[in-house]
């Protein structure tokens, strides 16, 4: 019985973005880009990451390592430019493109530097 109680608050804490950690994802990333970034990128970005998805975008420590495909800047500059490509967007066809709150409120986010991850 005290087993049961104690996965089911482990798993109750690994859903809920933003609201301290389960031990294993520091689930720190500021609440309404977590909406955001869950409903659009964890199908691939997760971790481990999907469907050739390079790296998983799930918290701060994964936001502010380097890009995958270029060392020189971070997966949050790097999601910057890929949210705003016309060419090759994330998420990526068939997939719409990111509009309206949701791209406005990632490139809030990543222009402000995701302080809270400083
Ligand atoms: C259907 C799966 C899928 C979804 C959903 C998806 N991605 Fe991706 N992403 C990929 C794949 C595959 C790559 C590698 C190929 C490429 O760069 O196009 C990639 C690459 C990237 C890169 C480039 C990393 C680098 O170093 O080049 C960024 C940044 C990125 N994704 C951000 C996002 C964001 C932000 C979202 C949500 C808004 C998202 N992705 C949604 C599959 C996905």
């Amino acid at each position: 019985m005290k087993t049961f109680k104690v996965a089911g608050l482990s798993l109750l804490l690994g859903l809920s973005w933003g609201c301290g950690t389960n031990g294993e994802e520091p689930a720190n990333i500021e609440s309404d880009v977590a909406v955001v970034l869950t409903e659009n990128c964890e199908s691939c970005h997760g971790d481990p990451p999907q469907a050739g998805a390079l790296m998983p975008i799930e918290n701060c420590d994964d936001v502010l390592a380097a890009a995958p495909t270029n060392s020189d800047i971070t997966v949050l500059e790097a999601i910057g430019d890929r949210i705003n490509d016309e060419d090759n967007p994330m998420p990526p066809a068939p997939d719409d493109p990111l509009d309206g709150q949701p791209l406005n409120t990632l490139n809030d986010w990543v222009e402000a530097g995701a302080p809270e991850c400083e």
